[in-house]
């Protein structure tokens, strides 16, 4: 029987929990983790699989006969600007850990916003004790752009709490009890939105498309008279100085954001400070390493019994 081929990992993540989830992974074939000393001067010429997240610059030179490169996270940009990206399948990673993460944080974001939660923070500051209006979740319509994976399982969640959702996709899918568009219903989606999530990934299309001129075409008729902007798609979707100069000119009611546009998001940036914004450090929906290994050894396998992979990357689309 032929050798199986070893795996790469390259992973920038927590070092110790990618060691504890390595326990048990990939039973019949080797690992070469390359953040272990030993490999530095490994050969890996001939090895056909890599999975990585921010890897070396000298991977693919080194790695020269890879056959399928797979993502540690669902958005591939960080992949596809690679120096040296053989042109092999990519493949991201989908998985209901990531999923749930999500959409607990967006579910999360909709919620704070509805309930007022950072004034009742103010008011505990200040040691006031009142009661703040309730608007429900039936009040507000949640625009989700980015209609995917990631879209479509927080919708189900919103409109489990009540909320009404709409979907926005590039292709206007069909999804089964939710109202969708696509770019030629742009204006109609926003005009509908009093909260719009965004689950984007980052392409040459996304880029930057989250900027005061989109802000001013959603909805304005919600229970707080303004919109709320949530994003944890990509930062490049967003323009930071026009979601400042929003949230100060109420343009916008408030915001969270999960991605910025230069992560660590810089110490001088205003957005640190701004009361109507909760910010959280690229932290919705971490990979879980034992469930990204899980899902490389079952995608390997079906490779090597003669299926095709799932979850490949579309390297026109750019996701
Ligand atoms: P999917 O590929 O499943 O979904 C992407 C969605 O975006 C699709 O509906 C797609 O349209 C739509 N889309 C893409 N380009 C455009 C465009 N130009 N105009 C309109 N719609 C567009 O991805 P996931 O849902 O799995 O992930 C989405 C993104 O979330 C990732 O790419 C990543 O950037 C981000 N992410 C962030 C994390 C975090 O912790 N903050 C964690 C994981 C992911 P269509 O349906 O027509 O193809
Ligand atoms: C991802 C991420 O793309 O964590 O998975 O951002």
């Amino acid at each position: 029987m032929p050798m199986k081929s070893p795996v790469i990992i390259d992973l920038k993540f927590d070092q110790e929990e990618v060691a504890a989830a390595l326990k048990g992974a990939f039973p019949d074939r080797e690992v070469i983790n390359l953040l272990h000393p030993g490999n530095r001067k490994r050969d890996l010429s001939s090895i056909d699989y890599a999975v990585v997240w921010k890897p070396g610059a000298d991977l693919f030179s080194r790695a020269k006969d890879l056959k399928v490169v797979f993502s540690g996270g669902a958005g591939v940009d960080h992949v596809l600007t690679l120096p040296g990206l053989p042109d092999v399948p990519l493949v991201r990673f989908v998985d209901e850990t990531l999923t749930t993460r999500m959409s607990e944080w967006v579910v999360m974001q909709c919620l704070l916003h509805m309930r007022q939660h950072r004034l009742y923070e103010a008011q505990r500051d200040k040691r006031i004790w009142r009661e703040l209006s309730q608007p429900e979740a039936k009040d507000f319509t949640v625009g989700v752009m980015g209609f995917g994976v990631l879209g479509q399982d927080s919708a189900k969640k919103l409109k489990t709490l009540g909320f009404n959702v709409i979907g926005w996709s590039k292709s206007g899918r069909k999804v089964e009890g939710f109202e969708t568009f696509d770019d030629s219903g742009l204006d109609a989606f926003l005009g509908r939105s009093d909260i719009l999530v965004g689950l984007l990934p980052l392409t040459p299309d996304t880029k930057g498309i989250f900027n005061t001129g989109l802000f001013t075409r959603l909805s304005r008729k919600g229970p707080f008279g303004a919109p709320v902007f949530i994003n944890a798609g990509r930062g490049g979707s967003q323009v930071e100085a026009d979601i400042v100069a929003s949230l100060n000119d109420g343009t916008l009611h408030g915001a969270s954001l999960d991605v910025f546009e230069q992560e660590p998001l810089p110490l001088e940036s205003p957005l640190w400070s701004m009361d109507k914004a909760f910010l959280t450090p690229h932290a919705a929906a971490a990979s879980d390493v034992a469930a990204l290994f899980r899902h490389v050894e079952q995608q390997i396998t079906r490779l090597e019994g003669g299926k095709p992979l799932e979850h490949l990357v579309d390297r026109n689309a750019g996701y």
